[in-house]
């Protein structure tokens, strides 16, 4: 399994495999087109200026986030998507987390999920993250099941804007600190213990 998927930066070069990657979700059934930004309302130009805006500190709309395609490098197909956010802000302390994903509905039950984790936690301690929290609808069994695969210690369930509850989870991210920083705990402003309600 390992070294069968990749993640890349979007461009156009990727253009048709993203917008078959999005008519996939327009299926019934399909799920939430999770860790894809606003690409569902946007076209794919649109949606590559906006993550070139997000992407940075001084024109992101809250934090910074880094916007990945997990790409299947034998056939080229783009199989998933991954949005890490550098920092967490309040809302997404409280139930967005660090890290969004989804993988295609035609590539699913694979093993796809918890390799793309996998390689998104890489990501998040090249950013110097070293604890991402990573939640769930607590109803997406799937999802639970990749994230405690990958490491993660549940804190709470807590309900959402819309009152659906989201399990929250931990996963401690050891290896070697942020080539870019200090070494500084970057995550987010609070930690576990002083996360609150
Ligand atoms: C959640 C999602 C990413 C899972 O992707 P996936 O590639 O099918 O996951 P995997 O193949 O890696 O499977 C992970 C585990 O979940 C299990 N699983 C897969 N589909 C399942 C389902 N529909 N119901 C219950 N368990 C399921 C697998 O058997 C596997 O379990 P195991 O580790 O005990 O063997 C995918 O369903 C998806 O994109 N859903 C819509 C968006 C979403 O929910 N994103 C997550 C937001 S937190």
């Amino acid at each position: 399994m390992k070294g069968q998927l990749t993640l890349v930066v979007p461009s156009m070069a990727y253009g048709d495999e993203i917008e078959a990657y999005r008519a996939e979700f327009l299926q019934p059934g399909a799920g939430n087109m999770n860790g894809s930004g606003s690409l569902q309302t946007l076209s794919v130009p649109e949606w590559l200026t906006l993550l070139k805006r997000d992407g940075h500190p001084d024109t992101c709309r809250d934090v910074p986030r880094s916007q990945f395609l997990c790409l299947r490098p034998r056939d080229g197909r783009v199989v998933g998507m991954v949005n890490i956010r550098h920092q967490l802000d309040e809302g997404m302390l409280h139930s967005g987390g660090h890290i969004g994903y989804s993988i295609r509905p035609s590539e699913r039950n694979k093993g796809y999920g918890r390799q793309q984790l996998v390689l998104a936690l890489d990501k998040c301690r090249d950013l110097g993250i070293r604890r991402a929290l990573v939640c769930c609808d607590s109803d997406n069994e799937a999802s639970r099941r990749i994230i405690l695969s990958c490491g993660g210690v549940m804190e709470d369930i807590r309900a959402r804007s819309d009152g659906k509850p989201v399990m929250r989870f931990w996963i401690a991210l050891q290896g070697p600190p942020s080539q870019q920083g200090d070494g500084e705990d970057k995550d987010n402003k609070l930690s576990p213990g002083q996360a609150g309600s």
